[in-house]
Order: C-alpha cells, then structure tokens, then sequence
C-alpha cells in the first residue's frame, strides 16, 4: 500500500489516478451531451480544483469559456461566523449557463456560500460539478449535477485536495491513516 507523509501525518493511497480519470470521463461525457448548445462558463474555483478543472476541460469539447476565482475566508462579525467571498470574477455571468468547478463538496456549507454569490449576478442556471462528494456530511439541501466521485467522511489529500496547504501536487487520492 503506497503511503506519504504529510507534516505531521501519515496517508495510504485511497482511489488511483486511473479511477479519478475515468470518473472525469464519465461526467464530461454527460456534460458535453447536456450542455451542447448552452455556451457555458466554467467557473473552477482555486485552489482545490486547479487540478480537477485541467482534467475536465480537457475532455469537455463544446463551445465553452472557463475562468477561475477565489474564495475569500475571513471571520465575520460574529466571532464564530465564517465570512466566504467570491474574488476574481471579472467576467459578466448574467444570462449564462454556469458550471461551478470544485474539488469537494462536505458540509456544503461552501457551496451554498458561493450559489448565494453567484445567484445574485443573475445567470441562466448554475450546474455544479465536483470531483468528490461526501454524502454523509452533506448539511445543506444543495442538488449536485456532476459528480465524479462520492466517498465516506474521511480526509483526504491529493489530486489538488491539501493538509495545511501540502499534498496538492499528489497524482492520486490519500486517505489519512487511522
Ligand atoms: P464544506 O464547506 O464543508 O463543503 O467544505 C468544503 C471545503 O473544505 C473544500 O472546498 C475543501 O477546501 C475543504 N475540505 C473538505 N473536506 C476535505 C478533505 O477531506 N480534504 C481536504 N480538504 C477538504
Ligand atoms: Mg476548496
């Protein structure tokens, strides 16, 4: 079992890079069917999905534009409250198809942060695409349209998915040893 050590941490290999690859497959054939003649935009969100959203494009071959923002965390008001906003979205969305690229979606708390965002600048619709989802965490009543890979509530790293900004260069998915 392949293994790495991260900091402080130890991970063993979880899902390989072919698998992740033929899951990308397999929902950008359902994107490039659904999606023909909206003209979308791919919105992939960094860092996390830098790596998820270069697999993708490269197989999504309809008309099609991408750019890439930031999400912006700091403490709200409140001191418990976690301030999330959109940075870098320069481009105009209103009437647009969107796709929304992640790496994960967990609680979903995130992802309904940034709908929120997204929503307000008046585009068509909003797919979301994601290369993981942990169902059993899901806190949110997000509907998620493409997903590549649903995995169990364990933290993972690699494939753009980091502990403590490390690990995103891995070509697989780790888990952390229990
Ligand atoms: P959510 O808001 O709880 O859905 O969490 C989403 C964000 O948490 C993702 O965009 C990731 O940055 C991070 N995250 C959630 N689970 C993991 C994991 O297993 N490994 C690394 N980052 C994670
Ligand atoms: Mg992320």
């Amino acid at each position: 079992m392949k293994s790495v050590k991260i900091k402080d941490k130890e991970f063993e290999v979880f899902i390989e890079s072919t698998k992740i690859e033929r899951s990308i497959d397999r929902i950008s054939e359902r994107i490039n069917a659904d999606l023909k003649d909206r003209d979308p935009i791919f919105v992939a969100i960094l860092n996390g999905a830098f790596m998820f959203a270069a697999e993708l494009m490269k197989r999504v071959s309809i008309p099609c534009e991408i750019t890439f923002v930031r999400l912006a965390s700091y403490r709200g008001t409140s001191s418990t409250e976690n301030v999330k906003e959109v940075l870098g979205l320069n481009e105009s969305i209103e009437g647009r198809t969107i796709v929304v690229v992640e790496d994960i979606v967990d609680t979903g708390n995130t992802m309904e942060t940034l709908l929120g965002q997204l929503s307000a600048m008046k585009p068509k619709e909003i797919r979301i695409a994601t290369l993981l989802f942990k169902p059993d965490a899901l806190k949110k009543d997000i509907k998620l349209d493409y997903v590549a890979i649903e995995i169990p509530c364990d933290f993972i790293v690699g494939y753009g998915l980091d502990y403590d900004g490390y690990g995103r260069n891995l070509n697989d998915i780790y888990k952390l040893k229990s």
